[in-house]
């Protein structure tokens, strides 16, 4: 049988390694990539014999080149890598800015430019980008912004490179409160408290199995 391919960003904790598990159980080959947890990532492929790991910095443009050009085909990008971090504008410096955007937003611009030429070849090519409900103008909040300004960036983007890109689907996903690092180092105990008793929290299987059936639902349109 000729397995789809899926690349998907992140895959060494959270939503990004459930996306990974999920799409392997469905008998796809996974290409996962990760940034500091390699143990995490050996793991996964000692575990599953259809994904390969490799490191690649969501901002280092030439690792990304070098990588998507020594794939053979691809038929499914997942832009999962993120990171979060909680500061106002008066108390964040321009460094910490420049991290977010760069591994929020710009690294996926970075993997979905370089992916383009794979995806056009495959006969029904996707791209998910893991946005985030903080984006929509109903949850704005204090502290968050440099993370809100980088998710509703890819929002845009998502809807932009439809227009763009003919024949590859495009779309956002944003996930529930998901039970990762970023949940329990966000939350403070109260507030996490607080999630857990009003029944919000989804484990990353449960978001992972909502990015599946995204990917099930966008085949519906092509
Ligand atoms: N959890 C939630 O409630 C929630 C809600 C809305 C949206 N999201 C979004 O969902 C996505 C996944 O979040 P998560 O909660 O699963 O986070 P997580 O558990 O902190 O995992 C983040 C993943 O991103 C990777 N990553 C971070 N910086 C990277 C870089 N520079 N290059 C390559 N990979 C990098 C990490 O790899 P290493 O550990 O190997 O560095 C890790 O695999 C993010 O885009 C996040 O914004 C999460």
């Amino acid at each position: 049988m000729n397995k789809k391919t899926v690349l998907i960003t992140g895959v060494s904790r959270g939503i990004g390694k459930a996306t990974a598990v999920k799409f392997l159980e469905e008998g796809w080959n996974v290409i996962g990539t990760y940034f500091n947890s390699e143990e995490n990532a050996k793991e996964l492929t000692k575990l599953y014999p259809d994904i390969k790991t490799y490191k690649c910095d969501s901002r280092d443009e030439k690792s990304i080149k070098l990588l998507i050009e020594s794939l053979p085909k691809l038929d499914l990008l997942i832009n999962n890598a993120g990171i979060f971090r909680g500061e106002r504008v008066s108390e964040m410096n321009y460094l910490d800015w420049k991290e977010v955007i760069d591994i929020n937003l710009n690294g996926m611009f970075l993997m979905t430019k370089y992916s383009l030429p794979l995806l056009r070849k495959s006969e029904k090519p996707v791209i998910i980008n893991i946005s985030s409900r903080v984006a929509n103008d109903s949850l704005l909040g204090a502290g968050y912004i440099a993370y809100s300004v980088s998710k509703s960036a890819v929002n845009t983007f998502s809807k932009a490179l439809n227009i763009e890109e003919e024949k590859i689907k495009v779309a956002s996903f944003n996930p529930e409160i998901t039970d990762t690092d970023i949940f329990r180092k966000t939350f403070t105990k109260d507030e996490q408290e607080e999630v857990i008793e009003s029944n919000s929290l989804r484990t990353t299987s449960e978001t992972a199995n909502e990015i599946y059936d995204l990917y099930k639902s966008m085949l519906l349109r092509i």
